[in-house]
């Protein structure tokens, strides 16, 4: 049976819906998008991923086709129109459908709005405490990571180099600092202190990223937000990974190497505990 998706002001079944192969998002890659998970049906930080859609939009200069109130009304009855209670929301905006031009095409281009909703599928209890396993790699994306866009290749071609390897992430660098994962954000600790990348052009603001940052505060662990370099990274007690399926995540091995331990560190079980309470707050309410 097909999911129910939206495309372009209805609803349909997922394998029915059709973009025209002029699209700007097939030829170009030109859109951006946003992945939103759903805990008991309710979407997780929305205001948060929706201010981010709106940064992402107003970077490639492509106006958006929707209100706060109309995104928000839609996104739920997406998540209405399927069973699960946790919910993967992606939503895509393109520049629509025009002649193959790079420069962009004229105002009466409509853009091209897509949304669907599969289940969530947070780590296992098995990955938890076992941890990932991730691989190092150059940073070799452009300079404007921090837009959620589209045009995902090297994203795709980093972690298929980690897939080679047999192992589930990169963790990059770039000019010897740490910038982040194919689709994570990735934190290390040392001595009891939380090192993040700060959010700048060369990572994507992680929302998983801000909420852990607060979490960690909340429980007294001492933060540092500022360039991480790689041999930090290499000679870290913990390693992290954070996004929207993943949570929080210990990374155990580097490069088939134990990360500090080779288990899940302290600071990661009080976060990842944290984290935990903090879900299970938000479905307490939605109950
Ligand atoms: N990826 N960095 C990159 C490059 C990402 O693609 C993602 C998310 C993150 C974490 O962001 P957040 O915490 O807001 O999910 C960091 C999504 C899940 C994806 O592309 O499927």
């Amino acid at each position: 049976m097909s999911d129910i998706a939206y495309l372009n002001g209805e609803f349909l079944l997922l394998d029915q819906a059709r973009v025209p192969v002029l699209d700007r998002g097939f030829i170009f890659g030109d859109g951006i998008y946003e992945v939103i998970p759903a805990y008991s049906r309710r979407p997780f930080r929305l205001p948060e991923h929706l201010r981010r859609l709106q940064r992402s939009l107003d970077a490639i200069r492509l106006a958006n086709p929707m209100t706060g109130a109309e995104w928000t009304r839609l996104i739920h009855d997406l998540i209405a129109r399927h069973a699960g209670e946790d919910q993967s929301v992606y939503l895509q905006v393109t520049r629509g459908v025009a002649k193959r031009d790079h420069a962009f095409p004229g105002r009466e281009t409509m853009p091209t709005v897509f949304m669907m909703s599969n289940p969530l599928v947070t780590p296992s209890r098995e990955m938890v405490e076992a941890g990932a396993t991730a691989v190092t790699a150059t940073d070799f994306r452009w300079l404007r990571c921090d837009i959620k866009v589209t045009s995902l290749l090297a994203n795709c071609l980093l972690r298929q180099h980690a897939a080679d390897a047999g192992a589930d992430e990169v963790v990059m660098f770039r000019d010897g600092y740490l910038t982040e994962g194919s689709s994570s954000n990735v934190f290390a600790v040392k001595t009891g202190v939380l090192l993040a990348p700060p959010k700048n052009h060369l990572v994507l603001p992680g929302i998983t990223y801000d909420v852990v940052l607060e979490l960690a505060a909340l429980r007294k662990v001492p933060v540092e937000v500022r360039e991480v370099t790689e041999s930090e990274v290499r000679g870290a007690d913990e390693l992290w990974l954070t996004s929207s399926s993943k949570e929080v995540l210990a990374i155990t091995r580097l490069d088939g190497k134990p990360v500090g331990s080779g288990r899940p560190g302290p600071v990661f079980k009080t976060v990842h505990q944290a984290f935990q309470e903090f879900k299970r707050k938000i479905m307490r309410q939605a109950a």
